[in-house]
């Protein structure tokens, strides 16, 4: 055996469910998707229970395992309303996937798995820093599945130079704590798989990221995958002493990939030009039938319409597009929604820094003027949320540095504190003497 069992009756975490809903909305936003439905969730949603594994079956399939989960569409939307702002569409079908996923998950280890069934695997498009892996996370702690994210950039075709596909599946079972039948319902999150095209503006050809796009068509369906890699002689090792051993209770060598659910994420800059112009190619063929590009249309307006055509055209295989179907555009985040990323968002950057300045009993109060100025900067960056970051960076650098070594106990972030720190700093510490 190469991972312990589950403990009786263990349960995996979940977590609570408040009231707030911080959904800004924003632009051509339907407002938040969760309006009218229940304010409070239980604290635990799901439950693995111990089961003996068939021999030589991945030790998922045991139909005397029970998995419940018995959370709505809606409240999975309104969870992510506590931690992600906007991004409103993308709630949706990110929720009615994860509960169609989780749904037929509960009913196969129960021992009715749907015939025919086709996973649900996510494909996410948006720029960077507006919530995409946000997103997945947060839902993951929800459902309390194992959780793991991978760079498609960092795998290559042969796993010699870079990582194997499989180290993937591998990996979410280290996150499963080594139980190989929590890791067989877990979600993978594959970030930047626009870089695996194949055919850039260039017309180069990458043939790797071609490979490492024909490496995860398997693990992406229903694959079974080594738990410990050909590549891991140590690993190898201990698998045959153990086996040699002997006692402990049976375990698969392999893990099946069929009930792990696929979400796939990039920004895929440059495809609003491929969605632009099949739009106007059709507008001029089609006539008054065909939709027309709006003179203001931009980068969120075209990724909304992404189709196939566009994701193939774009250089990704067809095979690997096709097991991804369900498909989603986050939107930009603009000058509100970054103000609410900071005002409203329990995952909010300014507790981090509250947090940081209590520590040496300073308490930092953040103004709504000052969080504004800070949210009209990040948006300069172009970055999405992730420029909250280098812009507080940049603002409370001289205040981390000089305030725990001052007789200063509070301050302000107003928007003059903003846009002039260091005169701000200043005057603090000509007052405190
Ligand atoms: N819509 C949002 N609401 C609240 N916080 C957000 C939002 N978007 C981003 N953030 C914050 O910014 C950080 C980075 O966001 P995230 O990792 O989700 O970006 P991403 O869309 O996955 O970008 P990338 O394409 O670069 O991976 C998050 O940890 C979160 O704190
Ligand atoms: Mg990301």
């Amino acid at each position: 055996m190469f991972f312990p069992p589950d403990k009786p009756g263990e349960r995996v975490q979940g977590s609570p469910v408040a009231s707030s809903s911080p959904d800004s909305g924003g632009p051509g936003s339907l407002g938040p998707v969760t309006e009218g439905i229940p304010a409070r969730l239980p604290r635990r949603r799901t439950r693995v229970a111990d089961g003996a594994p068939k021999p030589g079956v991945a030790a998922t399939a045991s139909p005397s395992e029970q998995f419940s989960f018995d959370l709505k569409p809606a409240d999975i939307a309104r969870h992510l309303d506590r931690f992600v702002i906007g991004q409103s569409e993308a709630k949706k079908v990110l929720s009615v996937a994860l509960c169609d996923h989780f749904q037929h998950v509960r009913l196969s280890l129960a021992g009715s798995e749907a015939p025919y069934y086709q996973k649900q695997n996510v494909l996410l498009l948006g720029p960077t820093g507006v919530g995409k892996t946000h997103l997945i996370r947060s839902a993951a702690e929800l459902i309390g599945v194992p959780f793991v994210k991978g760079d498609a950039t960092k795998f290559s075709e042969t796993g010699y130079v870079g990582g194997d596909v499989d180290d993937l599946v591998r990996d979410l079972v280290r996150k499963a704590g080594g139980n190989a039948r929590k890791a067989s319902h877990g979600i993978i999150y594959l970030d930047e798989v626009d870089k695996l095209a194949t055919r850039g503006d260039t017309g180069a050809r990458d043939v790797s990221g071609r490979g490492v796009q024909t490496n995860l068509l398997k693990l992406m369906e229903d694959g079974d995958v080594p738990l410990v890699s050909p590549n891991d002689v140590t690993g190898q090792l201990q698998a045959a002493m153990t086996a040699m051993r002997g006692g402990g209770p049976a375990q698969s060598d392999t893990l099946n990939t069929r009930h792990i659910l696929f979400i796939a994420s990039g920004a895929f800059s440059g495809m609003d030009r491929i969605i632009r112009h099949r739009l106007e190619v059709a507008a001029a063929t089609a006539g008054a039938s065909a939709e027309r590009v709006p003179r203001a249309a931009g980068t969120d307006w075209m990724l909304a319409r992404a189709t196939t055509s566009d994701l193939i055209a774009y250089g990704l295989e067809p095979e690997f597009i096709g097991r991804l179907p369900v498909r989603v555009a986050c939107h930009g985040l603009n000058t509100d929604d970054l103000f609410n990323v900071l005002r409203k968002s329990e995952s909010s950057l300014i507790h981090q820094y509250e947090r940081a300045f209590a520590a040496y009993g300073i308490e930092c109060r953040f103004r709504d003027d000052g969080l504004r100025r800070l949210a009209q900067r990040a948006s300069s960056e172009n970055t999405g949320a992730r420029g909250l970051m280098t812009v507080c960076e940049r603002v409370f650098r001289d205040f981390k540095f000089r305030l725990p070594s001052s007789r200063i106990r509070k301050f302000s972030v107003t928007a003059r504190m903003v846009d002039d720190p260091r005169a701000e700093l200043r005057q603090l510490l000509k007052k405190a003497l």
